[in-house]
């Protein structure tokens, strides 16, 4: 089957067999990449059978269920409050701390900007520019807030070990600042920002201070249980005002559920978007989606109380084993390096002495799927229970491909060298930005390869 398929196609005239419509999504993925073999390093969190099976059964029990109206579905609004006193009882809050699920990071981030700036037109009206300080390496969808809701963005570098420099971050504070945003652990290399420095900035400025855990949120306080060493990130720190840990990732939930918690429920108001004169009724939503699938919410908290604490502790300690024998083959490798120190499965590697991006492409002609990144130029990995058995076939991959590279740097000019070449040779980021959205509508609608092809175009 060809693996990037196109095809429009009519309004079914009458329905097809059950058999037939199963048998066609099936044979749809089978050009997908392989999550379940360990071949991909992102998107995936799967922690096995018996896992996946309950949280697709919770999910089942729900299928129909709306968490728009908690009126409607009480059970809904139980199974939403429970997970998140779960949650904010693994985050050491208090019995203040409340806050509200949504249908992922993205949303969780989306929430926690719109909250802090509507908090600040109630109660700092004379802030016309909002703006709040974030790392470089916080998570894109800061970026996608910011542009949503009209908050200025002023970016903070990162120190040597690619934490934040907070004093950096003091310096960039500004009269009009009303948040600062610390990860816990980052996207890119993995590094846990040092949340209780900027906990303090947060409590010394009168500031917010939003914790994004949505990636670590579920393996941090287990590797800190299992004697490892991770620094304070949550409610234990004053400055800590809101912290957000999606149950997609590392909880192994269902997609489409992530916990934003906030200090207090007066903070969450902000939250809250409300309507009172639509004829269609009174409305209120709690967050950017109006329907909210009840099976996301059941699976978030059917994981939680099947794998409890002792489960995620057994599933952490495979994580943090496969992530430090991976580690320890790529550091064997001398043509590559470990960026930083990265204490939680994410982690990311470059190399001064051969091109990464041909390395990728060397990877994925093995059948590998490669995440890579810029500023600096590496490839990025996080690891999964499905990594424990392909670790040792990725390392021989691994050398074998930095071997290919170094023989033969020109058989791999063309493809994302080239790619991350143009990228850098075009020198306004606005225009980069174009190009990947030209690029990505042309991939969507006429499938082909993902290219900077649009270059120069308009
Ligand atoms: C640190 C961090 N924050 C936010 C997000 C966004 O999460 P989602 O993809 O669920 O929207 C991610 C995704 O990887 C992340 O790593």
């Amino acid at each position: 089957m060809d693996s990037n398929p196109i095809s429009r196609t009519s309004f079914p005239e009458s329905g097809l067999p059950r058999e037939e419509v199963l048998r066609t999504l099936d044979a749809y993925r089978l050009g997908d990449g392989d999550w379940k073999g360990g071949k991909t390093w992102s998107l995936v969190y799967d922690a096995g059978e018996e896992i996946t099976r309950l949280t697709q059964d919770a999910y089942e029990k729900y299928f129909h269920t709306n968490g728009l109206n908690p009126f409607v579905f009480q059970s809904l609004k139980r199974l939403e409050t429970e997970t998140l006193s779960m949650v904010a009882d693994l985050f050491r809050g208090d019995e203040h701390v409340v806050g509200s699920l949504t249908s992922g990071g993205s949303e969780s981030v989306l929430m926690a900007v719109k909250t802090y700036r509507d908090e600040a037109r109630a109660l700092r009206p004379e802030i016309t520019q909002p703006e709040a300080v974030v790392p470089m390496s916080a998570h894109a969808a800061f970026e996608k807030a910011a542009h949503y809701f009209g908050v200025k963005l002023v970016h903070a570098p990162l120190a040597d070990d690619y934490r934040v420099d907070v004093a950096a971050v003091e310096k960039l504070i500004t009269p009009n600042t009303i948040f600062l945003v610390g990860s816990a652990p980052q996207y890119p290399h993995g590094a846990i920002d040092p949340i209780e420095d900027l906990s303090g900035l947060a409590v010394k400025y009168h500031l917010r201070l939003h914790v994004d855990a949505c990636l670590g949120g579920f393996t941090l306080p287990f590797i800190r249980d299992l004697g490892g060493d991770v620094p304070p990130f949550d409610f234990t720190l004053p400055g800590v005002s809101s912290l957000s840990a999606d149950l997609h990732k590392y909880a192994f939930a269902a997609k489409g559920v992530s916990a934003l918690l906030y200090r207090d429920a007066a903070l969450r108001q902000f939250q809250y978007f409300a309507y009172g004169d639509w004829p269609g009724g009174l409305f209120i939503s709690p967050s950017a989606t109006g329907t909210r699938p009840g099976g996301a919410i059941a699976s978030a908290w059917a994981a939680l109380k099947f794998i409890g604490r002792k489960g995620y502790l057994d599933i952490t300690r495979g994580i943090l084993d496969t992530t430090k024998r991976l580690l320890a083959g790529i550091r064997a490798i001398p043509a590559l390096s470990v960026l930083g120190d990265p204490p939680a499965g994410i982690f990311a590697f470059g190399s001064e002495e051969i091109n990464i991006h041909a390395l990728a492409d060397a990877l994925e002609l093995k059948g590998w799927v490669i995440d890579q990144q810029v500023n600096p130029a590496c490839l990025h990995f996080m690891v999964t229970p499905a990594h424990a058995d392909a670790a040792d076939d990725f390392l021989a991959d691994l050398r074998q491909a930095v071997a290919e590279v170094k023989a033969h740097p020109e058989s791999f000019e063309a493809g994302s060298v080239a790619l991350y070449g143009m990228r850098a040779a075009v020198p306004d980021p606005g225009m980069v930005n174009q190009f990947i959205t030209a690029a990505y509508s042309r991939f969507m609608t006429e499938g082909g390869e993902l290219s900077f092809e649009d270059l120069g175009d308009d």
